[in-house]
């Protein structure tokens, strides 16, 4: 991964309800406007009340869900989901990353997801997954220098703005990856072992 670069005015923090206004008016723009993974705006309206729910059962999973702010005012936000929901997915993640039109390209992104990397690498998940609009340079470029590698090509994958659009999927390893076995795991198994050793007492 590249160093950040250090820009002042940028803090990064947990959301809190106190920001889901901004958070909407972020993400309402970028389907109005932008190439992200976004398409028609009355079918993607985020209302505040699902964006609160949303919250509050992340925190429950020791799912990140961060904001940037910049000279005080929400400039960001990001977080991440289960892949999958089949308990084999349970390390991987994906997520999603959205800037305020007026604080484009002044170095929130390169703060916020790897706040964001190092947030899902501390809940003990191993991989994290992005999809990427093809044409959407920032988020190839931010997310390449954030130490996400492409892992595929998906054509034709969405329609909108009147046509379809290819994806790109990004894919980050967290932590120790694939190169040992979740912690989480460990204790399973060990308890597993402790219950056989008592039935077979
Ligand atoms: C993608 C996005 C999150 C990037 O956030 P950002 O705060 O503007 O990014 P940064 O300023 O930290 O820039 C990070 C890198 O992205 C690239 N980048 C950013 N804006 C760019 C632009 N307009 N054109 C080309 N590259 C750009 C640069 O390589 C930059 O690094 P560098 O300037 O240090 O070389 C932002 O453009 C955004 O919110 N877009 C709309 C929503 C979206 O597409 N979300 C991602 C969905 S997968």
């Amino acid at each position: 991964m590249d160093s950040a670069p250090t820009q002042p005015g940028i803090v990064i923090r947990p959301s809190t309800d106190a920001d889901v206004a901004a958070m909407i008016d972020i993400y309402e723009h970028h389907i109005r406007h932008g190439v992200g993974d976004t398409g028609d705006f009355e079918e993607d309206r985020l209302r505040p009340d699902d964006l609160k729910r949303r919250r509050k059962n992340m925190r429950s999973k020791r799912l990140p869900h961060l904001v940037a702010e910049r000279h005080g005012m929400v400039a960001g936000y990001a977080y991440a989901v289960p892949f999958r929901k089949r308990p084999a997915y349970r390390y991987t993640l994906k997520h999603s990353i959205y800037v305020h039109a007026g604080h484009l390209h002044a170095g929130i992104g390169r703060r916020l997801l790897p706040a964001l990397i190092e947030a899902c690498a501390a809940g003990g998940y191993r991989q994290m997954i992005g999809y990427i609009d093809a044409e959407n340079e920032a988020s190839l470029r931010l997310h390449e220098a954030c130490g996400f590698t492409r892992v595929g090509h998906l054509p034709a994958v969405a329609y909108r703005h009147g046509r379809w659009a290819d994806s790109v999927m990004v894919q980050c390893a967290l932590g120790t990856g694939s190169s040992d076995q979740p912690s989480t795991w460990r204790q399973e198994a060990a308890a597993r072992d402790a219950q056989a050793a008592v039935a077979t007492t």
